[in-house]
Protein backbone atom coordinates (compact mmCIF):
# COMPACT_ATOMS: atom_id res chain seq x y z
CA UNK A 1 0.00 0.00 0.00
CA UNK A 2 1.61 3.43 -1.29
CA UNK A 3 -1.00 5.78 1.01
CA UNK A 4 -2.50 5.09 4.42
CA UNK A 5 -6.08 4.79 3.90
CA UNK A 6 -9.23 7.92 4.50
CA UNK A 7 -7.32 10.63 4.84
CA UNK A 8 -8.71 13.12 1.76
CA UNK A 9 -6.16 15.44 0.13
CA UNK A 10 -6.47 18.63 1.24
CA UNK A 11 -6.35 20.30 -2.43
CA UNK A 12 -4.77 23.13 -4.01
CA UNK A 13 -5.23 25.75 -1.25
CA UNK A 14 -4.11 23.28 0.91
CA UNK A 15 -2.51 23.96 4.88
CA UNK A 16 -0.57 21.51 6.62
CA UNK A 17 -1.08 20.66 10.15
CA UNK A 18 1.36 23.06 11.57
CA UNK A 19 0.34 25.94 9.47
CA UNK A 20 2.17 26.54 6.93
CA UNK A 21 0.97 26.02 2.83
CA UNK A 22 1.77 22.56 1.05
CA UNK A 23 3.19 22.76 -2.22
CA UNK A 24 1.24 21.51 -4.68
CA UNK A 25 4.03 20.31 -7.27
CA UNK A 26 7.93 19.36 -5.39
CA UNK A 27 10.17 17.75 -7.72
CA UNK A 28 13.40 15.81 -6.83
CA UNK A 29 17.02 15.20 -7.94
CA UNK A 30 17.85 12.32 -6.70
CA UNK A 31 21.76 12.85 -6.25
CA UNK A 32 23.99 10.75 -3.99
CA UNK A 33 23.45 6.66 -5.01
CA UNK A 34 26.90 5.93 -5.99
CA UNK A 35 28.21 7.67 -2.95
CA UNK A 36 25.93 5.82 -0.89
CA UNK A 37 27.00 2.58 -2.32
CA UNK A 38 30.57 3.15 -2.24
CA UNK A 39 30.66 4.28 1.51
CA UNK A 40 29.03 0.63 2.37
CA UNK A 41 31.39 -0.88 -0.30
CA UNK A 42 28.60 -2.08 -2.62
CA UNK A 43 28.42 -1.53 -6.49
CA UNK A 44 26.40 1.31 -7.78
CA UNK A 45 23.69 -0.49 -8.48
CA UNK A 46 22.80 -1.18 -5.08
CA UNK A 47 22.90 2.99 -4.27
CA UNK A 48 20.21 2.99 -7.34
CA UNK A 49 18.05 0.01 -5.29
CA UNK A 50 17.82 1.49 -2.20
CA UNK A 51 17.28 4.67 -3.99
CA UNK A 52 14.42 3.52 -5.82
CA UNK A 53 13.18 2.46 -2.33
CA UNK A 54 13.63 6.45 -1.34
CA UNK A 55 11.40 7.52 -4.31
CA UNK A 56 8.58 4.99 -2.73
CA UNK A 57 9.06 6.59 0.40
CA UNK A 58 8.95 10.04 -0.68
CA UNK A 59 6.21 9.54 -2.59
CA UNK A 60 3.57 7.91 0.30
CA UNK A 61 4.67 10.86 2.01
CA UNK A 62 4.32 13.76 -0.53
CA UNK A 63 0.63 11.67 -0.95
CA UNK A 64 -0.17 11.90 2.77
CA UNK A 65 0.95 15.32 2.62
CA UNK A 66 -1.62 16.60 -0.06
CA UNK A 67 0.85 17.44 -2.69
CA UNK A 68 -1.02 17.08 -6.25
CA UNK A 69 2.22 16.18 -7.84
CA UNK A 70 5.54 14.63 -6.93
CA UNK A 71 8.38 14.66 -10.46
CA UNK A 72 11.57 12.76 -9.94
CA UNK A 73 14.89 13.01 -11.76
CA UNK A 74 15.22 9.10 -12.36
CA UNK A 75 17.59 9.17 -15.85
CA UNK A 76 18.69 12.77 -17.37
CA UNK A 77 19.56 13.23 -21.22
CA UNK A 78 23.21 13.37 -20.10
CA UNK A 79 23.31 9.84 -17.92
CA UNK A 80 24.16 8.23 -21.15
CA UNK A 81 27.62 9.23 -20.76
CA UNK A 82 27.64 6.98 -17.80
CA UNK A 83 29.00 3.11 -18.26
CA UNK A 84 26.70 0.79 -20.10
CA UNK A 85 26.30 -1.58 -17.56
CA UNK A 86 25.19 0.96 -15.18
CA UNK A 87 22.46 2.36 -17.71
CA UNK A 88 21.49 -1.90 -18.11
CA UNK A 89 21.35 -1.78 -14.05
CA UNK A 90 18.90 1.32 -14.17
CA UNK A 91 16.55 0.30 -16.97
CA UNK A 92 16.48 -2.98 -14.80
CA UNK A 93 15.46 -1.54 -11.89
CA UNK A 94 12.89 0.49 -13.95
CA UNK A 95 11.36 -2.53 -15.54
CA UNK A 96 11.13 -4.20 -12.14
CA UNK A 97 9.57 -1.53 -10.23
CA UNK A 98 7.07 -0.91 -12.96
CA UNK A 99 6.14 -4.61 -12.92
CA UNK A 100 5.84 -4.92 -8.62
CA UNK A 101 4.24 -1.15 -8.77
CA UNK A 102 1.65 -0.81 -11.08
CA UNK A 103 -1.01 -2.42 -9.70
CA UNK A 104 -0.75 -0.71 -6.03
CA UNK A 105 -0.12 3.14 -8.02
CA UNK A 106 -3.56 2.00 -10.18
CA UNK A 107 -5.31 0.87 -6.91
CA UNK A 108 -4.00 4.53 -5.31
CA UNK A 109 -5.21 6.58 -7.93
CA UNK A 110 -1.89 7.49 -8.72
CA UNK A 111 -1.33 9.34 -12.16
CA UNK A 112 2.04 8.18 -14.04
CA UNK A 113 3.34 10.76 -16.07
CA UNK A 114 6.75 11.07 -18.46
CA UNK A 115 8.83 13.72 -18.82
CA UNK A 116 11.16 13.68 -21.67
CA UNK A 117 11.79 11.08 -24.61
CA UNK A 118 11.71 7.70 -22.97
CA UNK A 119 11.63 6.41 -26.68
CA UNK A 120 14.75 6.38 -26.82
CA UNK A 121 15.15 3.81 -24.35
CA UNK A 122 15.06 -0.15 -24.80
CA UNK A 123 11.91 -1.14 -26.83
CA UNK A 124 10.95 -3.64 -23.63
CA UNK A 125 11.43 -0.81 -20.98
CA UNK A 126 9.73 1.99 -23.96
CA UNK A 127 7.04 -0.38 -23.71
CA UNK A 128 6.61 -0.90 -20.33
CA UNK A 129 5.99 3.07 -19.83
CA UNK A 130 3.91 3.28 -22.45
CA UNK A 131 1.62 0.57 -21.45
CA UNK A 132 1.90 1.71 -17.63
CA UNK A 133 1.33 5.45 -18.78
CA UNK A 134 -2.03 4.04 -20.33
CA UNK A 135 -3.06 2.06 -18.06
CA UNK A 136 -2.97 5.11 -15.37
CA UNK A 137 -4.17 7.87 -17.50
CA UNK A 138 -7.19 8.26 -15.91
CA UNK A 139 -6.42 8.42 -12.40
CA UNK A 140 -7.05 11.96 -10.24
CA UNK A 141 -5.50 11.64 -6.83
CA UNK A 142 -2.02 12.17 -7.04
CA UNK A 143 0.43 13.03 -10.38
CA UNK A 144 3.94 10.75 -10.16
CA UNK A 145 5.69 12.44 -12.91
CA UNK A 146 9.18 10.67 -13.78
CA UNK A 147 11.87 12.15 -15.90
CA UNK A 148 13.84 9.54 -18.36
CA UNK A 149 16.27 10.88 -20.59
CA UNK A 150 15.04 14.51 -19.69
CA UNK A 151 17.14 17.95 -19.95
CA UNK A 152 15.65 20.84 -19.38
CA UNK A 153 17.89 22.44 -22.44
CA UNK A 154 16.04 19.95 -24.90
CA UNK A 155 12.59 20.37 -23.73
CA UNK A 156 12.97 24.06 -24.48
CA UNK A 157 14.48 23.16 -27.91
CA UNK A 158 11.68 21.11 -29.13
CA UNK A 159 9.51 23.50 -27.61
CA UNK A 160 10.73 25.77 -30.04
CA UNK A 161 10.69 24.24 -32.43
CA UNK A 162 7.15 22.87 -32.67
CA UNK A 163 6.06 26.82 -32.14
CA UNK A 164 8.69 27.51 -34.98
CA UNK A 165 7.02 25.28 -37.39
CA UNK A 166 3.92 26.05 -36.50
CA UNK A 167 4.88 29.90 -37.67
CA UNK A 168 6.74 28.63 -40.71
CA UNK A 169 3.27 27.30 -41.57
CA UNK A 170 1.28 30.51 -40.81
CA UNK A 171 -0.97 29.27 -37.84
CA UNK A 172 1.04 31.32 -35.17
CA UNK A 173 1.50 34.75 -34.92
CA UNK A 174 5.65 34.99 -33.82
CA UNK A 175 4.07 38.21 -31.52
CA UNK A 176 1.55 35.99 -29.90
CA UNK A 177 4.28 33.91 -28.21
CA UNK A 178 4.07 34.07 -24.62
CA UNK A 179 4.87 32.39 -21.26
CA UNK A 180 1.63 30.31 -21.69
CA UNK A 181 2.20 29.20 -25.54
CA UNK A 182 5.87 28.04 -24.21
CA UNK A 183 4.26 26.24 -21.03
CA UNK A 184 1.82 24.54 -23.53
CA UNK A 185 4.52 23.27 -25.62
CA UNK A 186 6.57 21.46 -22.67
CA UNK A 187 6.57 18.41 -20.90
CA UNK A 188 5.05 19.57 -18.12
CA UNK A 189 2.15 21.03 -19.77
CA UNK A 190 -1.30 20.52 -17.38
CA UNK A 191 0.72 19.69 -13.92
CA UNK A 192 0.96 22.58 -11.24
CA UNK A 193 3.36 24.70 -11.25
CA UNK A 194 6.40 23.65 -9.74
CA UNK A 195 6.67 25.21 -5.87
CA UNK A 196 9.57 22.88 -4.41
CA UNK A 197 12.60 21.83 -5.62
CA UNK A 198 14.72 19.44 -3.83
CA UNK A 199 17.96 18.50 -4.29
CA UNK A 200 20.02 15.96 -2.22
CA UNK A 201 24.03 15.11 -1.38
CA UNK A 202 25.07 18.32 -0.86
CA UNK A 203 25.57 19.40 -4.49
CA UNK A 204 24.35 23.21 -5.20
CA UNK A 205 23.10 22.53 -8.74
CA UNK A 206 19.96 22.45 -11.40
CA UNK A 207 21.93 19.82 -13.89
CA UNK A 208 19.48 20.96 -16.39
CA UNK A 209 16.74 20.04 -14.39
CA UNK A 210 13.27 22.06 -15.28
CA UNK A 211 14.90 24.85 -15.67
CA UNK A 212 11.74 26.71 -17.16
CA UNK A 213 9.71 25.55 -14.23
CA UNK A 214 12.06 26.23 -11.51
CA UNK A 215 12.06 29.84 -12.05
CA UNK A 216 10.01 30.85 -9.36
CA UNK A 217 9.97 27.70 -7.11
CA UNK A 218 11.74 27.45 -3.98
CA UNK A 219 14.74 25.09 -4.02
CA UNK A 220 16.21 23.03 -1.15
CA UNK A 221 19.67 21.45 -1.02
CA UNK A 222 19.87 18.74 1.75
CA UNK A 223 23.16 16.69 2.25
CA UNK A 224 21.41 13.38 3.07
CA UNK A 225 21.89 11.26 -0.11
CA UNK A 226 19.17 10.29 -1.58
CA UNK A 227 18.93 6.29 -0.24
CA UNK A 228 18.89 7.62 3.04
CA UNK A 229 15.84 10.20 2.32
CA UNK A 230 12.87 8.97 3.94
CA UNK A 231 8.97 9.86 4.94
CA UNK A 232 10.55 12.08 8.00
CA UNK A 233 13.23 13.65 5.30
CA UNK A 234 10.66 14.97 3.44
CA UNK A 235 7.98 16.14 5.75
CA UNK A 236 10.93 18.31 6.85
CA UNK A 237 11.63 19.55 3.20
CA UNK A 238 7.79 20.44 3.50
CA UNK A 239 8.38 22.20 6.73
CA UNK A 240 11.11 24.48 5.31
CA UNK A 241 9.22 25.37 2.32
CA UNK A 242 5.89 26.32 4.48
CA UNK A 243 8.52 28.76 6.20
CA UNK A 244 9.26 30.25 3.15
CA UNK A 245 7.86 33.26 2.13
CA UNK A 246 7.32 33.84 -1.57
CA UNK A 247 7.27 36.77 -3.16
CA UNK A 248 7.06 35.99 -7.01
CA UNK A 249 9.01 38.88 -7.54
CA UNK A 250 7.39 41.52 -5.80
CA UNK A 251 7.63 43.11 -2.69
C1 LIG B 1 21.99 10.04 -8.90
O1 LIG B 1 22.92 9.43 -8.05
C2 LIG B 1 20.89 9.13 -9.25
C3 LIG B 1 20.60 8.67 -10.51
C4 LIG B 1 21.37 9.05 -11.70
C5 LIG B 1 19.51 7.72 -10.77
C6 LIG B 1 18.28 7.85 -9.93
C7 LIG B 1 17.56 6.56 -10.02
C8 LIG B 1 16.90 5.95 -9.00
C9 LIG B 1 16.71 6.53 -7.68
C10 LIG B 1 16.38 4.56 -9.19
C11 LIG B 1 15.28 4.38 -10.18
C12 LIG B 1 14.13 5.28 -9.98
C13 LIG B 1 12.84 4.94 -10.12
C14 LIG B 1 11.79 6.01 -10.08
C15 LIG B 1 12.41 3.52 -10.32
P1 LIG B 1 24.41 9.26 -8.56
O2 LIG B 1 24.56 7.90 -9.15
O3 LIG B 1 24.80 10.39 -9.44
O4 LIG B 1 25.18 9.33 -7.19
P2 LIG B 1 26.66 9.92 -6.93
O5 LIG B 1 26.59 11.39 -7.29
O6 LIG B 1 26.85 9.69 -5.46
O7 LIG B 1 27.60 9.13 -7.79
Amino acid sequence: MIFRPAKARPGPEAVAEDGGAVPRHVAVIMDGNGRWAQARGLPRVAGHRQGAEAARKVLRAAGEAGVECLTLYAFSSENWRRPEAEINDLMGLLRFYIGAELNALHKEGIRLKILGDHKAFRADVAKMVDQAVERTAGNGRMTLAVALNYGGRGELVRAAQRLAARAAAGTLAPASIDDAAIEAELDTAGLPPLDLLIRTSGEHRLSNFLLWQAAYAELLFVDTLWPDFDEEAFRGALAAFAGRQRRFGGR
